[in-house]
């Protein structure tokens, strides 16, 4: 595989956590469980872990029909869940995070999330610049 240049940043994240506050996740006015948005990056900030396990809380994610979507990505790929309705698998979340944090790497996600897992997209031929894969290392 040929060399492409990148653009890297002055710090190198580990990963990041996209917690989707959109159109429906976190709308209890829809009958959905909300988003604790504000314990999050509260939790975030005191653990220290901005910038290292990145807390992004975003717009639609597009799975509006699985919510709560959360989108985990790093330089091994993407992970995707859903249907997260309870404290519990937020604290479990910002626990993973703070514990990736402290081994200076990205740890399994807890078992107990892993029936939250998600697949949104449909099988096809890996995302390239003309005929370079973008996505190097991803599963
Ligand atoms: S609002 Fe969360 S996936 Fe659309």
């Amino acid at each position: 595989m040929s060399e492409t240049a990148r653009i890297t940043p002055k710090r190198l994240m580990l990963g990041q956590v996209s917690i989707c506050d959109g159109c429906c996740c976190g709308k209890i006015e829809k009958g959905h469980p909300a988003v604790p948005v504000q314990w999050l990056k509260q939790e975030w900030k005191v653990r220290g872990l901005l910038k290292r396990v990145h807390l992004t809380i975003c717009g639609c994610l597009g799975p509006c029909d699985v919510p709560n979507v959360v989108m985990i990505t790093s330089s091994e790929g993407t992970q995707w869940l859903a249907r997260l309705s309870t404290q519990r698998h937020y604290t479990m979340l910002a626990d993973w995070a703070e514990q990736s944090k402290d081994a200076d790497e990205l740890l399994p996600l807890p078992k107990e999330l892993s029936e939250f897992s998600l697949m949104p997209y449909r099988e096809q031929s890996p995302l390239s610049f003309e005929g370079q894969l973008v996505f190097e290392g991803h599963r």
